[in-house]
């Protein structure tokens, strides 16, 4: 089936504002990152009902490990929590998981459940998504920057072969498409060190709601939104 060229392939979202959703609600900030994940689990079932192919998710980014040690240890939980529960509903909507960023610094019992998501979704290719976690896209294009500069003093890459194409094989993830969409919640308008590569020819989509309010509906009036955007790519209209 060919894809509609009005929906995104990939989208790429910062789920922003479940602090201040919390403090709206008289709750505690881990409440709104809990009801963020119910946002998570209406989106990816949007994207799975509307045909994207690819979602990438900020989830916690290298800055997060600041935040006081509660909120990044109940983090951590959720993370592992959320990812035990959904597995099977993932696995039956054809989902598949991927994550990016430092890895090998989370602490074990996420890299465990990493992956088992990973590994039990890995034949699944209705929709992928990605998790961002403990990720940095500066430190993702100094990783690729010290790859191809390893390659080239071991005389495996010529300088003059450097391209777009080598710097996006040598990112984290180099096997899907850049996001068409980007989406960001609560009202910021920043990309905050998130795919800064990646995102060259992205629409850029700000709303106030925050993510834990974020659902279908808000899912659908964004994906309306993107339809009537006029994707040049430094080309002129016919
Ligand atoms: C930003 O809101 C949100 C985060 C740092 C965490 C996002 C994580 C989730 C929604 C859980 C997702 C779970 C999985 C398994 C993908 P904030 O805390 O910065 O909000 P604020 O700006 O209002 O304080």
């Amino acid at each position: 089936m060919e894809q509609n060229k009005l929906i995104p392939k990939h989208i790429a979202i910062i789920m922003d504002g479940n602090g201040r959703w919390a403090s709206k609600n008289g709750k505690q900030r881990l409440d709104g990152h809990y009801e963020g994940v119910n946002s998570v689990r209406n989106v990816i079932e949007s994207c799975v009902e509307c045909g994207v192919k690819y979602l990438t998710l900020y989830a916690f980014s290298t800055e997060n490990w600041g935040r006081p040690k509660d909120e990044v240890n109940g983090l951590m939980n959720l993370f592992c929590k959320s990812i035990a529960i959904e597995i099977s509903s993932l696995i039956e909507k054809g989902v598949r998981m991927r994550f990016m960023g430092k890895l090998s610094e989370l602490p074990e019992d996420v890299r465990e459940n990493i992956e088992i998501a990973e590994s039990l979704t890995r034949n699944n290719d209705l929709l992928t998504v990605i998790i961002a976690i403990n990720y940095s896209s500066r430190v993702e294009i100094c990783d690729m920057v010290k790859n191809i500069a390893k390659d080239v003093e071991e005389g495996k890459v010529d300088i003059s072969k450097i391209d777009d194409k080598l710097i996006n094989d040598n990112l984290y993830i180099n096997d899907i498409p850049d996001p068409d969409l980007l989406i960001r919640t609560s009202g910021e308008e920043r990309i905050s060190n998130f795919l800064l590569w990646q995102l060259a020819y992205a629409e850029m989509y700000f709303t106030e709601t925050l993510w834990p309010d974020f659902k279908k509906d808000e899912f659908k009036i964004a994906i309306e939104e993107y339809k009537k955007r006029n994707r040049r790519f430094g080309l002129v209209t016919e």
